[in-house]
């Protein structure tokens, strides 16, 4: 009898997993593609929108703030490396043009889930200059494992103002 206790327990605590699994992994893109959320298109990314790539990397928007704007994609980052200043509060705009991906800064703690159709927003100050991998923690295909960006951190005073619609990668 005890036993049986056990293993009921056990199957509904592999059921709870696998529905917390479900929501993020399934019925969450599922909801936003059936225009639940006000997301933008995967489909459409780079043709219109927030997310098209003239206007990706560090902006200085709105003034007085930093924005970094990124897509995830199997099996990259767009673009592949940004550059942000230390110690100020950088806002991250994130989103997937395909699969789910888990973003993580190394050297820190902080770790991004992107979804297609959703934007993934935090805002993260980096304290020390130094440049960190982001590896896609989150299986996202058969390239996951070479799934890489790289956030270049400097210190302030190498990092010259942003002017209006300027947007900024690692290249120079
Ligand atoms: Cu993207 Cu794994």
């Amino acid at each position: 009898m005890k036993k049986k206790i056990g293993f009921a327990a056990a199957l509904v605590l592999v059921g709870l997993a696998i529905l917390s699994t479900r929501f993020y992994e399934v019925d969450l893109p599922v909801w936003h593609f059936l225009g639940g959320g006000k997301g933008p298109d995967p489909a459409t990314l780079h043709l219109r929108g927030e997310f098209v790539e003239s206007n990706l990397g560090t902006a200085g928007d709105p003034p007085g703030s930093l924005t970094v704007r990124m897509i995830a994609q199997q099996y990259d980052f767009v673009p592949q490396c940004v550059v942000v200043p230390a110690g100020v509060p950088v806002r991250f705009r994130i989103t997937s043009a395909d699969a789910v991906h888990l973003l993580s800064f190394l050297g820190t703690n902080n770790g991004l889930k992107v979804l297609p159709g959703v934007v993934t927003e935090a805002t993260f100050t980096f304290a020390k200059p130094g440049e960190f991998k982001i590896p896609c923690h989150e299986f996202c295909g058969p390239g996951h494992y070479a799934m890489r960006g790289q956030l270049d951190v400097v210190a302030q005073s190498q990092f010259s103002p942003l002017s209006p619609g300027e947007r900024r990668t690692c290249e120079p």
